[in-house]
């Protein structure tokens, strides 16, 4: 008789191999454990590594404050799906700002007319079996859940230490530095350092951001108890469209006691960005040209301006960059995510969304294409037309926000005969 066969299992590209990733932002953290899924069934020995660098502190990342954004359900596969296939989706939504008491029936997203009424409100259906729905949560809250998901899936990272540069070396494979001057050496490298990707401006020609033509400018309301804040947007989000001289609204909760508001306008040129602590008196100058632009609007608006918490005021201005497909065989073993790829202004409502589903995307292709090279090819063919289309979607949304005169009376025609039908 034979003896009982070992098996033994097809061995793949990735077996031991390090995977170095510059960020621990949502792409980045959402990569690691999406690849420790799709490697759940290998060994320790064969399953790849992955080592993560972070410019910031674990308490600047995961800390309370920070913006609050959607996760979304409606596309095929939005972050909410994301989440669910991570097995995170219970765990977000129970920090989201849906779960807040009274929101359980969830807020929706709405298109405004200047004194709230709805030309459209667009309440989130479950979607699929698992009756998945769309919500909006703080930044550090995801960061925090996608953080420990990371690390409990077996990835290494080191906080407070940058990426400072990095380059290709023998074998095909990479070398990153720190800024402490650690010199660390990988088969892969994930671009996931955002935006601004420091890698994008050292290893790629024109990786700068383009402007959207819009800057914002936002505070938090914060209110002494849930039901002082004003109606709706204690618990539906959304924005303005047909406010004076084309002037930008988004307004949305953002926890129990807290709502959000943000202006916006066309302009030529960037404006000078402003964050906690702005000057006093830049901050007072900003605040009357607040109350000012509030006024145009539902006198709710003017009770959250005067509301603000003024350390969370700030400005800053819409830009994006289209997104790009990848090379190994020109560009070496670097792959970027998230928005170090394809970055998209706050306007296209899914930057967090798209990030989610990169990060997914390549693992699995990563782990079912039998060399990096078809795992890139596999993989752009999802993300780079996914981004392309977001990014188209959100200068119409910037578009239809910023409308005046015709264009805007155009826009609120197709807003009403949607509001009919939503
Ligand atoms: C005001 C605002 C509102 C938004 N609203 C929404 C929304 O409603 N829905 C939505 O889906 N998206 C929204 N977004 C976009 C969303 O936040 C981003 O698209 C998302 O965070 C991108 O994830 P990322 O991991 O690619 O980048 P990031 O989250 O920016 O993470 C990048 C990480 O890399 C780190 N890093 C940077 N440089 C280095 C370096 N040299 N070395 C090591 N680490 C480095 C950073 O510290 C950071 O942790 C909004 C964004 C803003 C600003
Ligand atoms: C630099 O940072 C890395 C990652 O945090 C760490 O492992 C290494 O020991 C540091 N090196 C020095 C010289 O401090
Ligand atoms: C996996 O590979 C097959 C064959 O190459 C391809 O048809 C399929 O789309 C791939 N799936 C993913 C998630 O990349």
């Amino acid at each position: 008789m034979d003896p009982p066969s070992t098996k033994v299992a097809p061995s793949h590209f990735l077996d031991g191999k390090t995977i170095l990733v510059s960020g621990a932002g949502i792409a980045g953290l959402a990569f690691a454990v999406a690849l420790a899924h799709q490697f759940a069934g290998e060994t320790s020995t064969t399953r790849p590594r992955v080592i993560i660098f972070e410019r910031d502190s674990y308490e600047e990342r995961v800390g309370r404050e920070g913006y609050t954004l959607s996760l979304r359900t409606e596309y095929n596969a939005g972050g909410g799906q994301i989440l669910d296939r991570l097995g995170l989706y219970e765990q977000v939504r129970s920090v989201s700002v849906n779960a807040k008491e009274g929101a359980v029936e969830g807020g929706s997203f709405n298109v405004w007319h200047p004194d709230f009424r709805p030309f459209v409100r667009l309440a989130a259906q479950p979607i699929g079996p698992k009756r998945l729905v769309g919500m909006r949560i703080r930044r550090n809250a995801l960061q925090k859940v996608l953080a420990h998901a990371a690390i409990d899936s077996g990835a290494e990272i080191h906080w407070q230490s940058a990426v400072a540069s990095a380059k290709r070396i023998k074998d095909g494979r990479v070398e990153v530095s720190l800024d402490n001057g650690s010199i660390i050496s990988g088969d892969i490298l994930i671009a996931a350092d955002g935006s601004r990707s420091k890698l994008g401006s050292l290893l790629r020609p024109n990786h700068d951001l383009d402007y959207a033509g819009v800057y914002c400018w936002s505070g938090i309301a914060k209110y002494a108890s849930p039901e002082a804040i004003p109606k709706p947007v204690n618990r539906d989000w959304g924005v303005v469209v047909g406010a004076k001289d084309g002037l930008g609204g988004f307004f949305s909760p953002v926890d129990e006691t807290s709502s959000l508001w943000c202006f916006s306008r066309r302009t030529s040129e960037p404006k000078e960005p402003l964050r906690y602590p702005i000057p006093q008196d830049r901050l007072d100058r900003l605040m009357e040209e607040t109350t000012d632009a509030a006024a145009s609007l539902a006198p709710l608006v003017k009770n959250l301006v005067s509301a603000t918490n003024p350390d969370t005021v700030m400005q800053f201005n819409a830009m994006d960059r289209k997104p790009f497909s990848h090379s190994i065989s020109t560009d070496g073993p670097s792959i970027y995510i998230g928005d170090a790829n394809h970055a998209v202004s706050p306007f296209a409502g899914a930057g967090a969304n798209l990030a989610l589903m990169d990060a997914w995307d390549l693992a699995a292709a990563m782990k079912n294409c039998s060399s990096l090279g078809e795992a890139v090819k596999a993989y752009d063919a999802l993300a780079v037309p996914r981004a392309s289309k977001i990014l188209k979607i959100s200068h119409w949304t910037i578009d239809i926000v910023h409308a005046t005169g015709i264009k805007l009376l155009l826009y609120t025609l197709i807003l009403r005969v949607l509001g009919l039908f939503a």
